[in-house]
């Protein structure tokens, strides 16, 4: 199957909510949604690096963004509930979001593992996702095709050794992104999820430092689904797995 190729105007009006929009495949998808209309609001710790991506969206003429500084590991169901408050109040609507943040300490055996390093990664990887999603649910569901892209990881797929907490708490997200999937199968808000495999990002080299970079797919080869999975041709595709670049789910 080709590659999609998204309208220039395939998000205009929409609202977007990027997680982990300050680097990485975040950064990449936020300045793809606003290049193809969205209003995006680009949420992460770093406020310097959320406002280098502002200025980029600026550049190219994307609509003015909103930038939501939040630490993950350290939010409240409140603070989520005041963040969807603050969506509603400034932009007035919310159709789709991208959880890309993503906390990742190192590859380390059991032995070396704690408690307090898995729980901020379940925070970050698995609980906010799902409590984000719970908090925007009446603005999504007030949207015609509301989407949700949840992005995992191949080791939360088919967990192996050395991967830790960070693959336990991303095999946690994949059986949220099952009951979310579910509990919204009859409703006009679809959740999908994205793996995006083996690709040159910020995350890959801390986990495969010594690999030449030039040989992996790009974040920009995810583009294409990215905006495909959050544009209204995939309002009936709910449930799924993507896997990198292809646009046939497994
Ligand atoms: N093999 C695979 O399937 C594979 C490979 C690569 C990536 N991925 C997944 O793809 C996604 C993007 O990866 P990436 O490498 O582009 O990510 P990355 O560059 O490591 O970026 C992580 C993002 O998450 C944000 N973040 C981390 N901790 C946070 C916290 N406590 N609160 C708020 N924001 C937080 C960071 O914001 P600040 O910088 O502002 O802190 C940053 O924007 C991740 O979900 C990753 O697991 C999967």
């Amino acid at each position: 199957m080709t590659a999609f190729i998204a309208a220039p105007d395939l998000l205009k009006n929409r609202t977007i909510l990027v997680t982990g929009a300050s680097q990485g495949l975040g950064r990449s998808a936020a300045i793809a949604y606003a290049r193809h209309g969205a209003t995006v609001i680009l949420l992460g710790r770093s406020v310097r690096k959320l406002e280098q991506v502002y200025d980029e969206i600026l550049a190219i003429g994307g609509p003015q963004p909103a930038i939501f500084p939040m630490d993950l590991a350290a939010a409240s169901d409140a603070d989520f509930s005041a963040m969807a408050q603050a969506i509603g109040y400034q932009l007035g609507r919310l159709d789709g979001i991208l959880h890309c943040a993503a906390a990742f300490e190192t590859l380390a055996p059991q032995a070396l593992e704690s408690v307090e390093g898995w729980s901020k990664l379940f925070k970050v990887n698995a609980a906010a996702p799902a409590a984000i999603n719970r908090a925007c649910t009446n603005y999504l569901e007030a949207s015609d095709h509301a989407s949700v892209i949840l992005v995992g990881e191949t080791h939360g797929h088919e967990p192996v050794a050395y991967w830790g907490g960070f693959a336990v708490s991303k095999a946690a997200l994949e059986a949220y992104f099952k009951v979310q999937a579910d509990e919204w199968a009859e409703t006009p808000m679809r959740i999908n999820l994205l793996i995006p495999g083996p690709i040159n990002s910020p995350q890959r080299a801390k986990t495969h430092p010594g690999e030449a970079k030039d040989i992996l797919p790009q974040l920009d080869d995810l583009l294409p689904n990215l905006l495909y999975l959050m544009g209204q041709e995939s309002a009936d595709i709910r449930g799924k797995v993507f896997h990198g670049s292809s646009r046939v789910p497994a």
